[in-house]
């Protein structure tokens, strides 16, 4: 486990009701993967989120977040989430055909926005959003609730954490990271990453961050993305209600469930900036530099030199890139558990799901 000071942490200053690995875990998310950020790539995204500062990943991290709660972004809010129908604590798993509604999920999205920020023919206004969503998404994936149908991705599982009584989703996407951290600001971020950074360069995570990547391929982002949400789902089964859900209504979650559960909290979000930054990276390497390669070789000169700049104005006479289409199965299959909580009435696993993700 990642030694952090603990800092007192001051309930009233976190605002309840925050959602998706709260702000602190995106940004914490965006800042590991600063550090991993090669050169050029760093440039063409400070280029297309148009910040040039020391935080360009971190500043929109949260983005999606905010988005799907206006007018205009709810369509987005099923993006941020896939619903395991699994059937855990026994069982754990995801399955893109049998989870992955009509609707979408944050796997067809992580394969949509992969494709559209490497598409140079998209608007530079497209292209930032695709490169937001990307940041955002990466992260919610590596959040095992996320990754979870059960009771809403834990939104329905009520607990007490630290004397107050709130849900497991919030308590592992928001009150959990701010009790170890013991504040949720971008320097609060920046200061987690650090020790996130020193774990995978000389620490805990040193033997093992090259797994996170493994296999990692921009050409076949639904495997990839697939393999990412199971690695989170199957915490489900051994930390995050290993004996069941009704076992952590007991008593307060504080200290013992926590002490349980931070070590995957910090894990996930360090795998979540290692491999947001090989993404980039890969797309950056294999896609615009490949499409900017293209131009010269047609022997129409590029202004400025390769790896410099002007990403914006990316050569429009490059090959189409495909768009991601997405084909849901239907009807989608209910688990044998979800047949039987749609028929008592559960909120979980019908059309009209309420998901607050
Ligand atoms: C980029 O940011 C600067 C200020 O930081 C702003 O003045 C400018 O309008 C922005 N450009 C675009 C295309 O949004
Ligand atoms: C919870 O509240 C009680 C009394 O109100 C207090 O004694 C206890 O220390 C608190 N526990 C935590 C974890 O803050
Ligand atoms: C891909 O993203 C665009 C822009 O946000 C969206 O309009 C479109 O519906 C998405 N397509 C899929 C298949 O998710
Ligand atoms: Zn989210």
């Amino acid at each position: 486990m990642v030694s952090l000071s603990r800092v007192a942490f001051i309930a009233f200053g976190v605002i309840h009701g925050a959602n998706a690995w709260g702000e602190l875990g995106h940004a914490t998310v965006a800042y590991v993967a600063q550090q991993y950020m090669s050169p050029e790539a760093a440039k063409w995204a400070q280029t297309v989120l148009n910040d040039t500062s020391d935080s360009y990943l971190a500043n929109i991290a949260s983005w999606a977040d905010k988005y799907r709660l206006t007018d205009e972004g709810k369509w987005s809010a099923p993006l941020h989430y896939i619903d395991a129908m699994d059937d855990p604590p026994t069982s754990c798993s995801v399955d893109y055909e049998r989870d992955c509604p009509a609707e979408g999920c944050s796997i067809s999205a992580i394969a949509n926005y992969t494709q559209r920020v490497g598409n140079l023919k998209l608007s530079a206004p497209e292209t930032a959003e695709a490169l937001r969503f990307l940041v955002h998404l990466i992260g919610d994936l590596t959040q095992p609730l996320h990754d979870e149908n059960y009771e809403v991705g834990g939104n329905g599982i009520e607990v007490t954490f630290d004397n107050y009584t709130d849900n497991l989703h919030s308590d592992w996407d928001t009150y959990m990271p701010a009790k170890l951290v013991g504040g949720s600001s971008l320097e609060d971020a920046q200061g987690w990453a650090d020790s996130l950074v020193d774990e995978i360069k000389t620490g805990s995570y040193k033997k093992e961050a090259a797994t996170w990547i493994k296999g990692d391929d921009i050409g076949d982002t639904v495997v990839t993305a697939t393999r990412w949400a199971a690695d989170a789902n199957s915490y489900i089964c051994t930390v995050v209600m290993p004996d069941g859900a009704a076992a952590l209504q007991t008593g307060d979650l504080y200290p013992t469930y926590y002490n349980s559960a931070i070590g995957t909290i910090e894990i996930q979000v360090a795998k979540g900036g290692y491999r947001l930054a090989n993404w980039l990276n890969t797309i950056y390497s294999q896609k615009i530099t490949q499409s900017k390669n293209g131009k010269h070789h047609k022997g129409k000169s590029g202004k400025g030199k390769s790896g410099k700049g002007k990403f914006g104005k990316g050569p429009r006479d490059a090959a189409p890139e495909p768009e991601f289409v997405y084909e849901p199965r239907e009807p989608r299959q209910l688990s044998r558990q979800n047949m039987a909580r749609a028929a008592m009435g559960g909120s979980c696993c019908t059309s009209g799901r309420e998901h607050r993700h």
